[in-house]
């Protein structure tokens, strides 16, 4: 596990960014999982800088996003703050300003009148699509992993969660609350993938910002691994997994001198 501790959140973003990037130029048909969420925004501005700029070319990739509020679909009539719907997130934040092509990006559809049956067409789309190359992750102040709340299976597999008291207040925060809708007017359930799913992406690449999230953040890498902080099956992960927090993120860490000690000798040795 690489842990790289950034001064602020924009070097964390372009980092983040700089590592996607590297991706997809080294395989520019490569599968993402991405993040939706306030952590990933600076990321995906980046990005869009990097391919209205350099030329990062997005035309082969494979996206698929981690969740979507139960019963809220993507309205494009709406003003963008009145859309809560993660696709309309990831439409304003990434898509309409990249060469992604529509038929390449997949979301699970929160106004599916059978959940069950489209959250197995979506693990079939992704193992249909060679599986994801690349997941891209935040991490809630409950330790979730996507809508993976407390008590979550670590085998998880793409499903309906009911969301709890402390994601419905953050998500309220960030994202409800500036369009005037009731807090108890939020969905409370969404569509996520597993644990179990998320596992199965050969890279994984977390990341994090501020104090909000220290103890949360040291729990899930330091701490026993345990499905009351479902990212803490970080620890159980066998392909190759980036952290990139910054140093608020990661005030709460044991280990700092040891993930910056590694990150001096990868970059002397040109592995990272
Ligand atoms: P945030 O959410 O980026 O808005 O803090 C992270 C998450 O819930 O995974």
């Amino acid at each position: 596990m690489n842990v790289i501790i950034k001064e602020n959140y924009q070097e964390l973003s372009t980092y983040t960014a700089n590592l996607i990037a590297k991706f997809i130029r080294s395989k520019p048909g490569c599968v993402l999982g991405l993040a939706t969420g306030s952590t990933p925004i600076g990321t995906y501005k980046e990005l869009v800088r990097m391919h209205k700029e350099e030329g990062l070319d997005f035309s082969q990739v494979k996206t698929f996003n981690l969740d979507e509020y139960l019963g809220v679909g993507i309205d494009l009539n709406k003003p963008y703050h009145l859309d809560q719907s993660y696709a309309r997130f990831m439409y304003e934040e990434l898509f309409k300003h990249i060469n992604i092509k529509k038929e390449n990006i997949y979301f699970l559809n929160g106004l599916t009148n059978d959940p069950e049956a489209h959250c197995r067409w979506y693990e079939e789309q992704i193992k249909k699509a060679g599986g994801i190359d690349l997941q891209l992750l935040g991490i809630g102040r409950d330790g979730h992993w996507a809508f993976n709340e407390p008590g979550s299976s670590l085998a998880s597999r793409t499903r309906v969660q009911a969301l709890t008291k402390q994601t419905l207040d953050d998500n309220y925060e960030s994202f409800y609350k500036k369009a005037g809708i009731d807090r108890d007017e939020m969905p409370h359930f969404a569509l996520t993938m597993g644990i179990g799913t998320i596992l199965e992406a050969k890279n994984i690449v977390m990341i994090a910002n501020g104090i909000k999230k220290a103890e949360v953040v040291a729990a899930s890498l330091e701490g026993p691994v345990t499905n009351q902080i479902t990212a803490s099956a970080i620890q159980l992960h066998s392909g190759d997994i980036t952290v990139v927090l910054d140093k608020e993120a990661a005030s709460k860490l044991k280990n700092v001198g040891y993930y910056r000690h590694v990150e001096n000798l990868k970059l002397k040795y040109n592995l990272l």
